[in-house]
């Protein structure tokens, strides 16, 4: 490898393919949901493929409930109503975070609030979290972006001591673990999505589909009554004497999972530990390589976490200081020539911070007739009227939005792949004046 860089006219310091080697069993998939065509299974919630797809996840997890849903956000909605999230509440969620991760609780009536990421691990910071605690505050919403694993310590101590429920949106991070013990065995209620195709997609993926794990029965019972309509066996599964003789069409919603997807789920969900070995593998590898690099920083892990990074993949935190001011863009664009697949931050969907979201800058009607959480004009069921976030709000969150870069995890990379990226950062890095 010559040292002129990429970006102008070297030669590219990746030269092996970039695309991930590992497969799916696509026969196996298609066995699986070929029988269920074959018995007519493709309707139905409580047994079947529904019941086996939970029976697994839950032994997987460790955790007593597991029920299946249609998508990570509906098993996240389920949460807020287990929780007794409703009009004029308030939920904290981070700034640096999704909207899919609080949604359900703003059309139940509450307030989104957001809150600082912890400059070295972005996520949801547990001091800033406290500071935002109002009587109002029905739940706190740690989301493990990029399958990175929040401080569930520090999260879980401020909800018992505030009597507030944590609801974590663990969409990225089926397998991860806290202490030993895997998310969705360790806060109150957790929620994972189960969007897409492996790999790629969610670390458990079937199409769509989404799952709620809890330690906590009040919370499962009310989750299933909320949206499991017609679900087999569901009146007598209830032992809740508040809920009992509720019929089997419960409160009314329809949210169960589609047993085709679940059977892609199965599949994916069984060779899950694999993935995460490899992926935590490369990823250890990579991160070592780039820690004496100037300008850059692997993203930080609490000391408790397990994480792989399988959805949303690997960050890292550029200084641009320590190279002579380089712009972010600029670096991120010397990497892309040398062959590195990077992208930048992945929260928010290209918004700085969730704050930044038209419907935050301006607040909005949400229901018609000045009614509704976000309206600015009105004070809504004990809330005050909303104040607009602006840019500047989350200082910490919206200058990492610039610096954050990211690569995709990888299960199986092509021999040579990792030491290649981290000679393409050591490259740009070294020759960064060249691009002043
Ligand atoms: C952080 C996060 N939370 C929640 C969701 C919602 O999951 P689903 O797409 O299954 O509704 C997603 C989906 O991308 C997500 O990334």
């Amino acid at each position: 490898m010559g040292s002129k860089l990429a970006i102008l006219g070297g030669k590219p310091a990746v030269t092996v393919n970039t695309k991930e080697l590992w497969k799916r069993p696509i026969e196996e998939e298609k066995r699986l949901v070929c029988e269920l065509i074959e018995r007519g299974e493709i309707t139905g919630a409580g047994y079947g493929i529904s019941k086996e797809f939970e029976d697994e996840f839950k032994e997987y997890i460790g955790c007593e409930y597991c029920l299946t849903v249609d998508h990570g956000s509906t098993a996240l909605e389920s949460a807020y109503y287990a929780a007794g999230v409703g009009p004029g509440d308030e939920v904290i969620t981070p700034a640096a975070g999704y909207i899919g991760s609080y949604s359900g609780a703003l059309h139940m009536g509450a307030r989104p609030v957001f809150c600082e990421m912890d400059p070295k691990t972005l996520l949801m910071d547990p001091e800033d979290v406290e500071g935002r605690i109002t009587h109002r505050t029905r739940a706190i919403n740690p989301v493990h972006m990029c399958g990175k694993v929040c401080d569930m310590d520090a999260l879980m101590d401020i909800g018992r001591r505030h009597g507030i429920t944590i609801v974590e949106d663990a969409a990225h991070a089926a397998g991860c673990e806290w202490d030993g013990k895997k998310i969705g065995n360790v806060g109150d209620i957790a929620c994972f999505s189960l969007q897409g195709v492996s790999p790629g997609g969610k670390p458990v993926a079937g199409g769509e589909g989404g799952v709620v794990c809890t330690n906590n029965r009040e919370l499962y019972e009310r989750a299933l009554i909320y949206c499991h309509l017609h679900r087999r066996g569901i009146t007598e599964e209830i032992t809740n004497p508040a809920y009992r003789g509720l019929d089997a069409e419960v409160l009314g919603l329809k949210y169960r999972a589609y047993p085709l997807a679940l059977a892609i789920a199965l599949i994916s969900l069984r060779n899950l530990p694999y993935r995460i070995e490899r992926a935590i593998e490369n990823r250890e590898r990579l991160f070592k390589g780039l820690r004496d690099i100037p300008g850059i920083e692997p993203v930080h892990t609490y000391p408790k976490a397990r994480w792989h990074g399988l959805y949303g993949g690997w960050e890292v935190i550029y200084h641009p200081e320590e190279l002579g001011g380089l712009p972010p863009e600029r670096f991120k664009e010397a990497l892309k020539a040398e062959g590195v697949p990077v992208r930048g931050h992945v929260w928010a969907s290209g918004h700085p911070g969730e704050h930044l979201r038209m419907i935050y800058r301006r607040g909005f009607d949400l229901w018609g007739h000045g009614r509704g959480p976000l309206d600015t004009q009105h004070g809504f069921m004990g809330l005050p009227p909303f104040k607009p976030y602006k840019k500047g709000d989350f200082p910490i969150t919206e200058s990492l939005a610039e610096r954050v870069i990211t690569l995709p995890a990888y299960i199986e990379p092509e021999r040579g792949l990792i030491e290649q990226f981290i000679e393409a950062f050591r490259k740009v890095a070294e020759n960064y004046r060249e691009l002043l």
